[in-house]
């Protein structure tokens, strides 16, 4: 049986490394297989892109988006390495960022309407089961990057990052009825967080709870 895809989405500094570290020892601890794996990726396009969101190369939003576009393609077909892969072989993939981040952050910088087509209609770039969306406001987001790295990427500034939050939250109104997505306060310590990530995935994998036996009219009668 496929595995199933789980993306956790967050602002910088919202905690998902963790929380996909917690989710994937959790779903092992239920005997799961799990594969954990992140976009950008480490292919030669992330690394690409890893240049220019430090600086190092400037690019255009649209380049960036393109570049995304690429290396999430990558990301499901690879042979070796593709999600793809990973759900036939019955795992579950867990994912650090998707095309909800292209969404967010390529979506406030260049046509939106365009990186939902780029994102949406590509047949190569399946669709999640689940994306779990850690929220947290920009001063929660601050207090974690400089405790954990001391440096920041070109969209983490205050006004960039309180954008692509109100971005997500368009997206995800956009997106009610296509895909399955459930946001959590990650603004609480991390094991709290944890279990309402938990949740949402045992939703997912239990299906929703069975209808109540209600006999047909007249058959008690
Ligand atoms: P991270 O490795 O800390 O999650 O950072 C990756 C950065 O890449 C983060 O600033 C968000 C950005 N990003 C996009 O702008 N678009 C995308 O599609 C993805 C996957 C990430």
């Amino acid at each position: 049986m496929e595995g199933k895809f789980i993306v956790i989405e967050g602002l910088d500094g919202s905690g998902k490394t963790t929380q996909v570290r917690l989710l994937a020892e959790a779903l092992r601890a239920m005997g799961r297989q799990v594969a954990e794996t992140a976009e950008p990726t480490a292919s030669t396009t992330g690394g690409l892109i890893r240049d220019a969101l430090c600086g190092f190369t400037p690019r255009t939003g649209a380049e960036i988006a393109a570049l995304f576009m690429a290396d999430r393609v990558a990301h499901n077909v690879n042979p070796v390495w593709g999600i793809g892969r990973m759900l036939a072989q019955g795992k579950d993939v867990v994912c650090d960022r998707y095309y909800y981040s292209s969404l967010a952050y390529q979506g406030s910088v260049t046509d939106p309407e365009w990186v939902y087509e780029l994102n949406l209609h590509c047949p190569e770039i399946r669709r999640p089961d689940l994306c779990v969306f850690l929220d947290m406001d920009y001063a929660g987001c601050c207090r974690r990057m400089e405790r954990d790295r001391g440096f920041r990427e070109i969209y983490e500034n205050e006004e960039a990052l309180n954008a692509v939050r109100r971005k997500y939250f368009d997206v995800f109104r956009r997106l009610e009825g296509r895909d399955r997505i459930r946001v959590v306060d990650a603004g609480r310590p991390p094991e709290e967080v944890a279990r309402d990530v938990l949740a949402a995935v045992r939703e997912l994998l239990e299906g929703p709870a069975s209808p109540v036996f209600s006999p047909s009219p007249g058959i008690l009668d």
